[in-house]
């Protein structure tokens, strides 16, 4: 490889201690930072922007012995300074091309702060919208994740590391960490291996194959061994099977968190079984700089076990340049929020906005007046969602403020209705009843605010929280109809809302542009094209639900009757399902409405059977049926009917994401390779088995067009 040279040279000249230095990370600049840093003993700096970070970028590369230079990490994890939506929104957009632009504005913007590494993308399959990071994640799916996780990687590193606009990305939490036990962040995760190596790992495979920089352990203990000490996950898979020759980071303390999961009796036992492991840096925690010495001293872990790691750190900072080029990229800084950059804010807003429901009230007029209620119509922190360091109210152009640009102010009225989205104090109540019976529809922004979701914030009650509802109830009352917008880190149990109201726009947090990208769809600027990347469940009892489950022996009824939520029915069988709520999801993953109609027709294969190492094509012919011109994403699915492991009932494989104009036509065609059927046997080997399959071009992970074929020799 390129820099193996340079990098050799360099680590002949370093002592123990200096290489054990640029295996630890520390939060902030102070004085102690200072100094491990001018003596060579720190290898890498998170959470200091701007003159903090050149100053101490500085002090690595004009006063340190050799004068490595610092990683510098932050979390950019959805923009830097201009928002974009929370990864899960991103991912409902559908679009990768998108997705990889956003983090290529995010990483431009954050090389103008000094920042050389983020902690991005957060690839954790998420299957349970209790735990709140899930608003971090790319959903449920394995194969949408791993596109998406790769657009933000490609975005973040561009082609060559070494340009100024590029970062490098930080895979994480390597893994498993979305199957935290009911949904309690930081909780334990059982997940059988077949299960870990074709869901859970496959993410983070693509982003290795993508070259993502550096890869972080995770907090989570992994059938029975924290993945921050976890051998066969970090040095059997990651490092070995995968040839991974990039760097593992620790998450915050993870390290030493081993004593409290009970896997390490003290933090030199920690220090051990981290090394040991593979963890090559240790963020926060300090158990590598007080045991490593002794550790290689007294041969309990070897000097090659040290070089090995210290190789991982150096060769990602001459990846990205940083012994030519250490500083922040000047020219970046002047580029914050700049126009195109929320111009890209405002698209990916709109295309991450999922119509739920219509009752035939949406698009509206720009004539109309609206009353626009609820606690998040014009609050500029909350749109931007949980995990943000350096975007800024202040840049927020908030759903308020848009819709009286767009519709002028006489044709807005404005009652917020309740402070705050966890309030349950009605007092405004009836200041947003009267508002309502001014206009001609009502506008209402609900949802979650920011602190809702996100690390640490899990929730047990996955409805609308506070009085929403309520307020809710009291517009209804008034008889005009009422369009719900609902931003939110999760998904979120809606189907009381559903009935009470005209209309729904999922808007998860859609950051910066969160206004005018909400007020171009609900005006008809723009005609609403995301699709779910989870599924919605009825009642927080179905969790987790997610579209590629098993059938079970004994399946339910999957056109059966929508049971509304409590109410008992009389057993309707033995099947696998509940007696008080239906078993399918309020809103399947891949579901999403238009203000325009997509009819699907013509499925076609090019041949009903295909040999291994052949590729199947798949068309069919797509039509815009409505009125308004709009995206459509075109769904793929498999489903291997019989398995020497038994196999989910939908599998996707595929999405294009098309423009029709009204009565336009495409042929769609999707390429799917025998390769692309495959998955682990209990054996952990990956293969294709031979035998019939059912392939599905659909809107949704419900329905679609359906044929088969076959595999075989
Ligand atoms: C802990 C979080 O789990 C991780 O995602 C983040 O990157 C680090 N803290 C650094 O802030």
């Amino acid at each position: 490889m390129q820099y193996e040279q340079q990098i050799e040279a360099l680590l002949a000249q370093m002592t123990l201690a200096e290489k054990i230095g640029q295996m630890r990370q520390l939060h902030g600049t102070g004085e102690n930072q200072k100094n491990l840093v001018r003596e060579g003993n720190l290898g890498s700096v998170l959470n200091v922007i701007d003159a903090e970070a050149h100053e101490i970028q500085r002090l690595a590369v004009e006063e340190s012995r050799l004068g490595i230079p610092l990683l510098i990490g932050r979390d950019v994890i959805h923009g830097f300074r201009t928002i974009f939506p929370i990864p899960l929104g991103q991912a409902a957009s559908f679009n990768p091309d998108l997705v990889r632009e956003a983090a290529r504005v995010a990483a431009r913007e954050a090389s103008g702060a000094g920042i050389n590494w983020t902690f991005a993308p957060m690839i954790d399959i998420a299957r349970d919208p209790r735990w709140g990071r899930i608003a971090e994640s790319c959903g449920e799916d394995a194969y949408l994740a791993s596109l998406m996780g790769v657009a933000m990687v490609e975005g973040f590193q561009g082609d060559d590391l070494t340009a100024p606009e590029a970062i490098a990305a930080c895979a994480k939490h390597y893994v498993g960490y979305g199957a935290s036990e009911n949904g309690r962040d930081y909780n334990t995760a059982w997940i059988p291996e077949v299960l870990l190596r074709d869901v859970y790992l496959a993410p983070f495979q693509a982003a290795a194959e993508a070259g993502a920089a550096t890869f972080m352990s995770a907090f989570n203990d992994l059938n029975g061994v924290p993945t921050s000490g976890n051998e066969f996950t970090l040095r059997q898979i990651l490092k070995g099977e995968w040839a991974y020759a990039g760097m593992v980071v620790s998450d915050w303390a993870s390290i030493t968190e081993m004593i409290a999961h009970g896997y390490a009796a003290d933090a030199r036992d920690a220090a051990l079984k981290g090394v040991t492991a593979g963890v090559d840096m240790e963020m926060a925690s300090t158990s590598y700089a007080e045991y490593l010495a002794e550790l290689v001293e007294s041969g309990a872990i070897s000097h090659d076990l040290i070089d090995d790691a210290v190789r991982r750190v150096l060769r990602i900072k001459f990846r990205l340049g940083l012994f030519n080029q250490p500083y922040a990229n000047a020219a970046a800084a002047e580029t914050l929020v700049a126009p195109d950059h929320l111009a890209l804010a405002r698209q990916i807003a709109k295309e991450s906005c999922v119509l739920l429901s219509n009752k035939e009230t949406l698009p509206l007029k720009q004539q109309t007046k609206v009353a626009i209620v609820g606690p998040l119509a014009d609050h500029a922190a909350d749109q931007l969602g949980c995990w943000v360091f350096d975007g800024k109210p202040e840049d927020s152009q908030t759903p308020l403020q848009a819709i009286r640009g767009l519709l002028g102010n006489e044709q807005v009225v404005f009652a917020q209705g309740l402070a705050e989205a966890r309030s349950t104090d009605d007092g405004l109540f009836d200041e947003a009843v009267a508002a309502a019976q001014t206009a001609d529809v009502v506008l209402a922004f609900l949802g979650e605010d920011a602190g809702l979701s996100g690390e640490a914030h899990s929730r047990a009650f996955i409805d609308l929280p506070g009085a929403q509802l309520a307020l809710v109830d009291a517009l209804v009352a008034t008889g005009k109809p009422v369009v719900a917008v609902v931003m939110a880190g999760r998904s979120l149990v809606l189907g009381e809302l559903q009935d009470k109201v005209q209309a729904i726009l999922y808007a998860w947090h859609p950051g910066t542009m969160a206004g005018p990208a909400i007020a171009d769809l609900l005006f008809g600027l723009d005609n609403p094209s995301g699709r779910l990347p989870i599924s919605f469940p009825r009642t927080v009892g179905q969790v987790p639900v997610y579209y590629n489950r098993k059938n079970t022996g004994r399946p339910p009824s999957e056109d059966a009757p929508s049971i509304p939520t409590g109410t008992p029915l009389d057993p309707s069988g033995f099947t696998s399902s509940y007696l008080d709520v239906d078993h399918r999801p309020l809103f399947a993953f891949g579901y999403g409405l238009s203000y325009t109609t997509f009819d699907y027709r013509n499925i076609r294969l090019s041949s009903p059977k295909i040999g291994f190492d052949q590729t199947l094509s798949i068309s069919a012919t797509i039509t815009n049926t409505g009125n308004y011109a709009g995206a459509e994403v075109v769904q793929l699915y498999i489903r291997d009917l019989v398995g020497s492991m038994t196999r989910p009932i939908k599998e996707l494989k595929g999405f294009q994401r098309i423009a029709l104009e009204p009565g336009q036509s495409q042929e769609v065609t999707f390429e799917l390779r025998s390769a692309d059927l495959s998955f682990h046997n209990n054996a952990m080997q990956k293969i294709a088995e031979p035998g019939e399959f059912h392939v599905w071009v659909a809107p949704n992970s419900l329905g679609g067009l359906q044929a088969s074929f076959e595999l075989g020799a």
